[in-house]
């Protein structure tokens, strides 16, 4: 048996939730912590075996640095800028871009050739920057993107239509950011559009407005931060299961910042879009017939994210 080796780099909230999140649902055979406060990681390391006690998951977990990432399959970059109240996720990226401009160089002189999941924030910036600083192919750096945003909406429109959420399929597009938008041209519930729901059962529906929901689901963050610091649980959940993709090798569409080569005509970017995870990364983007003005969305989103990228 092959075991599935995966390292965490950046052990606060988020990194310490993902590894618990990693460990409970047994993702990863071994998994190694990476934290600048060593006795911390340490301590996270502990304590999370001592969640193995009773689980049956035979799983290692300890504390390391970078020269045990050569032969890890996934590395997850959980490290984050400082936040202060009111700053956008696109305030932190200068911060953020100087912190992994530190520790890329470090991680690729261990020989890793694995995947890189970015769950650092700005995210669409800064995975842009490390598939530049890695040299990895972009298949094999993938930024969690709007996959929680496209949680948080599959989770609202479920409790609207009283139906387990796996029944809605439905993802946001662009970047993870203000500039995000939900493609309503796309969603369906049950398999049935949503606009032919709402058209349907006006009575049931007429409290909904499209444009509050996206305004709740791209700003909903805030409220999140600004009261407990930093939202935990939703994106442990959705980097856990990217993460299980690849290890897996699902072939699983799923929301991602991926690298666009020209497809909806956009290129030199990276920001979230339904791909096909494997093994080996991002196989494919998928292609919607969207609508003129969310082909627009999609386009200023690149805008906002790559003059980011340029002004750094
Ligand atoms: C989130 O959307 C803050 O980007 C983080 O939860």
């Amino acid at each position: 048996m092959v075991r599935k080796k995966a390292g965490i780099i950046g052990v606060g909230k988020v990194g310490a939730t993902l590894a618990f999140y990693l460990a409970v649902e047994h993702i990863c055979d071994d998994l190694i912590l990476i934290g600048r406060n060593a006795e911390k990681t340490e301590a996270e390391a502990l304590d999370l075996q001592h969640s193995l006690g009773y689980s049956g998951n035979n799983i290692s977990i300890r504390s390391g640095n970078y020269a045990d990432c050569g032969d890890l399959d996934v590395i997850v970059l959980a490290v984050a800028a400082p936040y202060h109240t009111g700053m956008t996720r696109l305030d932190m990226a200068g911060g953020a871009v100087s912190i992994v401009s530190e520790i890329i160089p470090e991680v690729m002189k261990s020989g890793f050739e694995g995947i890189f999941v970015v769950v650092t924030n700005p995210v669409d910036v800064v995975t842009w920057y490390v598939q530049k600083l890695s040299g990895l192919p972009d298949s094999r750096v993938i930024g969690t993107g709007t996959s929680l945003d496209s949680a948080r909406l599959r989770q609202y429109l479920a409790q609207v239509m009283e139906v387990d959420p796996r029944s809605v399929d439905a993802f946001v597009m662009g970047e993870h950011g203000d500039s995000q938008f939900i493609p309503w041209s796309q969603v369906r519930v049950g398999s049935k559009q949503f606009t032919e729901i709402m058209a349907d059962y006006p009575d049931r529906l007429k409290g909904i407005d499209l444009n509050d929901v996206n305004q709740y689901v791209s700003r909903i963050a805030y409220k999140i931060v600004n009261a407990k610091g930093a939202t935990t649980y939703g994106i442990a959940a959705v980097t856990g299961q990217i993460i299980q993709a690849v290890m897996e090798d699902e072939n699983k569409v799923f929301p991602v910042s991926a690298r666009f080569h020209g497809e909806y005509g956009l290129k030199d970017v990276y920001m979230g879009v339904p791909a096909v995870l494997t093994s080996r990364g991002v196989k494919e983007l998928v292609e919607y017939h969207l609508t003129e003005d969310e082909r627009k969305k999609l386009e200023n989103s690149a805008d906002i994210v790559q003059s980011q990228v340029r002004s750094l």
